[in-house]
């Protein structure tokens, strides 16, 4: 395997806040076009890494790529290609579903921004409830929300930061039927390689370095 086989290939991350490590020399490389999931208790650094991953945060020492930037020195642009699902709702409550979605198309730029988001509203079954205000949403529905936000403008690679917690298993059924569909890639340019972050399940696990 080549090393361009690689979406993330990161070497000995380390990051401490005030003195105490929580994120202990991790080591990891994720191959294009997979679903990786990794899982820690609480307080474990899986989102440090993840804020590291985009270029967020800045370790102590390590170093590595994502999508082939450097995620010390190339963060911004590399944010560019990334779509991050934070693990706290971080989207607008007081604006609508469809409002929310025209204000990322319009941030990022895209062209056709209302196509765009008619099919994203399609896609993630949002349709019908597009006046609806984000605030008044259930999680199920604002997970969907948020998983169309961060990608809508077509990310190359996926970061979800327990995407599912807190949602009811029929919801989290619907929720990765859709990530494994757009995993499978609904055109030859949309096949990104996912990675998401939730304790409980993983298709694969690289060994997790827990912090002491
Ligand atoms: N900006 C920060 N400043 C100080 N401490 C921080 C900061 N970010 C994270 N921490 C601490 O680092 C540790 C790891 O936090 P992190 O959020 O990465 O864990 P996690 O594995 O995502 O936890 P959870 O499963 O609860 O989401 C925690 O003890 C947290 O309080
Ligand atoms: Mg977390």
């Amino acid at each position: 395997m080549s090393a361009e086989d690689n979406v993330i290939s990161v070497q000995d991350l380390t990051k401490s806040f005030s003195g105490r490590t929580v994120v202990d020399h991790l080591t990891m490389n994720v191959r294009k076009g997979t679903i990786h999931g990794f899982l820690g208790p609480n307080g474990s650094g899986k989102t440090t890494t993840i804020r590291m991953l985009c270029g967020l945060l800045t370790p102590d020492s390590g170093s590595g790529t994502c999508l082939g930037y450097d995620i010390i020195r190339d963060g911004e642009r590399l944010r560019r290609h990334v779509g991050y699902m934070t693990q706290r709702f971080s989207l607008y409550q007081d604006l609508t579903i469809r409002e929310n979605l025209d204000f990322v198309a319009r941030i990022h730029g895209l062209t056709k921004p209302s196509q765009k988001v008619s099919d994203a509203i399609e896609r993630l079954g949002l349709g019908g409830r597009e006046k609806q205000l984000a605030g008044n949403l259930s999680g199920g529905w604002k997970q969907r929300l948020a998983l169309g936000a961060c990608t809508l403008p077509d990310p190359d690679l996926l970061l979800l930061d327990e995407p599912t917690a807190g949602v009811d298993p029929k919801a989290r059924r619907e929720f990765w039927a859709q990530i494994h569909a757009l995993a499978a890639g609904g055109s030859p340019f949309w096949s990104p390689p996912i990675t998401w972050m939730r304790p409980n399940a993983a298709t694969r696990s690289p060994t997790w370095p827990m912090a002491s």
